[in-house]
């Protein structure tokens, strides 16, 4: 199983804090945002990883998460031109997903719930053994923003769609997906939407119409957050804090998710947690290596 982060966009509506950098190496709260959707593949048990980013941050990127190897997994780079539609990430993709199912996050989504890598173990294995798509939803107050999925009294979906006017359902389509393998060859076939974007819900719809598209809902427990303004930016932030303080514990962090997995040695969780030197940050994982963090 592979697995795709996209990170490019332009930020505008961030600026100026997007002026200089990518909106996905901002801060939420102690770590670089990409940290987050890094974070959620390496949960679902993804070791080789595509980056996409824009010409002028994909160096950036690459300055901060190198090869991946600290972190136990693979990471790779391309740059997308411009800004064409996330399905666009497949077709930029294609060689390195070769004849693999693969998952794609967007760079600026946080997910953080109980049971969060079950239910993206689930999904890997849907894509893998049974080729079937998944995506997530998750009830929502302004579905008209997202990507919105329907379902019928039985609980099957019956339409996706996005930003609908007049939203059939409150339950967005969270930006992490999962597809069998074949997924570049179905994204080939979506045409441009009206604002000329290669839309990742076309996609779905796609799936959908094959009757191989699964929805997992995340329910009230899970938080699922926005970035992509400066309020919601901010929440991020405060939502990380709060939990991180109370608990003493750190959020998606890919260092402490590979030792987890046995993806990286205690040495080498040591020579990581040096690396970000007295941060409260590199104190944790110097913690989590001694075993005084245990939960
Ligand atoms: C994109 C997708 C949308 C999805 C959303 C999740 O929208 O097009 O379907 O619900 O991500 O973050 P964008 O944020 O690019 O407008």
């Amino acid at each position: 199983m592979k697995g795709i982060i996209l990170a490019g966009g332009a930020g505008t509506r961030l600026y100026p804090l997007t002026m200089v950098t990518s909106k996905q190496l901002l801060p939420v709260y102690d770590k670089p945002m990409v940290f987050y959707p890094l974070s959620t593949l390496m949960l679902a048990g993804i070791k080789e990883i595509l980056l996409i980013s824009t010409p002028s941050d994909i160096v950036n990127f690459e300055k901060l998460l190198g090869d991946g190897s600290q972190f136990g997994v693979s990471i790779a780079y391309c740059v997308q031109p411009s800004p064409d539609g996330l399905a666009q990430a497949f077709l930029l993709g294609r060689d390195f997903i070769g004849d693999d199912a693969c998952a794609m996050v967007l760079g600026d989504n946080i997910f953080y719930g109980n049971g969060f890598g079950r239910a993206l173990k689930c999904a890997a294995a849907n894509a893998e053994k049974n080729k079937r798509a998944t995506v997530f939803g998750y009830y929502v107050n302004d579905p008209e923003r997202f990507g919105v999925v329907s379902f019928n009294e039985e609980g099957h979906v019956v339409s996706i769609e996005e930003k609908p006017r007049n939203p059939k359902s409150h339950y967005a389509v969270t930006g992490l997906y999962f597809y069998p393998s074949g997924v570049s060859d179905r994204a080939k076939g979506v045409i441009p939407s009206a604002r000329g974007e290669l839309e990742i819900t076309s996609l779905n719809e796609m799936y959908l119409q094959d009757e191989l598209l699964d929805v997992q809902l995340l329910g009230r427990g899970y938080a699922w957050l926005d970035t992509g303004t400066m309020d919601s930016l901010t929440d991020a932030s405060c939502f990380v804090q709060m939990i991180q303080n109370r608990q003493g514990i750190i959020i998606s962090s890919p260092e402490e998710i590979a030792y987890n997995n046995g993806w990286i040695s205690k040495e080498e969780l040591v020579d990581a947690a040096n690396r970000y030197g007295k941060s409260p940050y590199g104190v944790h994982l110097h913690a989590v290596a001694v075993g005084s963090v245990k939960y």
